[in-house]
């Protein structure tokens, strides 16, 4: 049976997901939207890239939530996008309101789904969505470790000159100006980039990889990054749909682990058939400890600001 995957919001991270997902020919996509007409149009045009592409995936475009009923996956897009000047944080109360909205409505449609939030602030908005949904942790899973990492396997690829296939990075805590990149654990073909570069070198790219997401609202003004977004959110789909054991960094429901108890925080997370089957454990060192945990509490302060 084919694979159905809803992505809610049909803006420039949903509509840009959906293009993905088809041509890579994951699953059929319903792309939902509140503008009317929005979905229908980009959807009814992605559809007909198909046969160029010789794709077999359907996507439909629509308002209703009855036809996004028995989804696999359901990601979730849908919310305002920073503008020059604001912090992810600054979308906290509109974006809670717009989670409560969808995520009452996705349950209702496809009550066994997996969800994938995206929608910033990312891990209060996760938090929020693993409240709303009353799902197990297994299904609630934040895309910004993915996406985090790929900036940061970026800018080590760029400065080494060598194959971004044989960067691997690994960017831990919350989606924000608090993120852990972890040089120790990222490589060159497997040697730990702490061997190949000076540590001035390492804390300029650290540096970028935390001003990422700002670093493309400046140029873009009117929006925030989505190519690289949408990228991140697929691989997070692929893995599931394909119970591919994959591990990423993303954005999970910790219970006790690295010592963060009822929080939704990134880390390396083994992601399969299942969504979350495992929290991957590292050791951390007592500086990185203290930053995964100064990030914690900033997530913490956001999600008591909206009670979840
Ligand atoms: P966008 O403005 O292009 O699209 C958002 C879409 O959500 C719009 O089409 C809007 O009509 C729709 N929407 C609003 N309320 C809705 C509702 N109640 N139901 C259904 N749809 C609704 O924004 P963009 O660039 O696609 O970003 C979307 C969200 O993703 C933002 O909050 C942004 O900050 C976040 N984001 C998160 C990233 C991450 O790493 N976690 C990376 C990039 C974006
Ligand atoms: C980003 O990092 C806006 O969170 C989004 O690009």
């Amino acid at each position: 049976m084919r694979k159905k995957v809803t992505i809610v919001g049909a803006g420039n991270v949903g509509a840009t997901t959906a293009h993905w997902i088809a041509a890579k020919e994951l699953a059929d996509t319903v792309l939902i939207d509140v503008v009317e007409g929005v979905p229908q149009g980009k959807g009814l045009d992605l559809l007909e890239a198909m046969p160029i592409e010789k794709r077999d995936s359907h996507i439909l475009g629509s308002n209703d939530y009855g036809d996004t009923a028995g989804s696999d996956i359901v990601v979730i897009t849908a919310g305002l996008p920073r503008k020059p000047g604001m912090s992810r944080d600054d979308l906290l109360h509109t974006n809670y309101k717009i989670m409560s909205d969808v995520v009452n409505k996705v349950v209702a449609a496809s009550p066994d789904a997996i969800l994938i939030i995206v929608s910033n602030p990312l891990d209060a908005m996760a938090q929020a969505a693993y409240k709303l949904s009353k799902f197990n942790r297994e299904r609630v899973i934040g895309m910004a470790g993915v996406l985090d990492s790929a900036r940061f396997r970026t800018f080590i690829a760029e400065e080494l000159k060598v194959s971004v296939e044989n960067v691997t990075a690994f960017v831990l805590g919350g989606h924000g100006d608090t993120m852990v990149p972890l040089p120790r654990y990222s490589t060159v073909a497997g040697i730990p980039i702490t061997e190949l570069m000076d540590k001035a070198t390492i804390d300029r790219l650290v540096q970028r990889t935390r001003d990422g997401g700002a670093e493309i609202v400046k140029y873009l003004k009117t929006g925030s990054a989505y190519y690289a977004p949408s990228a991140a959110a697929t691989e997070m789909v692929e893995a599931i749909l394909k119970d591919k054991k994959k591990i990423l960094p993303c954005a999970a429901y910790l219970q006790g682990e690295y010592g963060i108890d009822g929080l939704f925080v990134g880390v390396p997370c083994k992601l399969g058939g299942r969504g979350l089957e495992q929290i991957v454990e590292i050791k951390l060192t007592a500086e990185e400890s203290k930053a995964l945990q100064g990030s914690a509490a900033a997530v913490k302060e956001l999600c008591a600001v909206i009670g979840v």
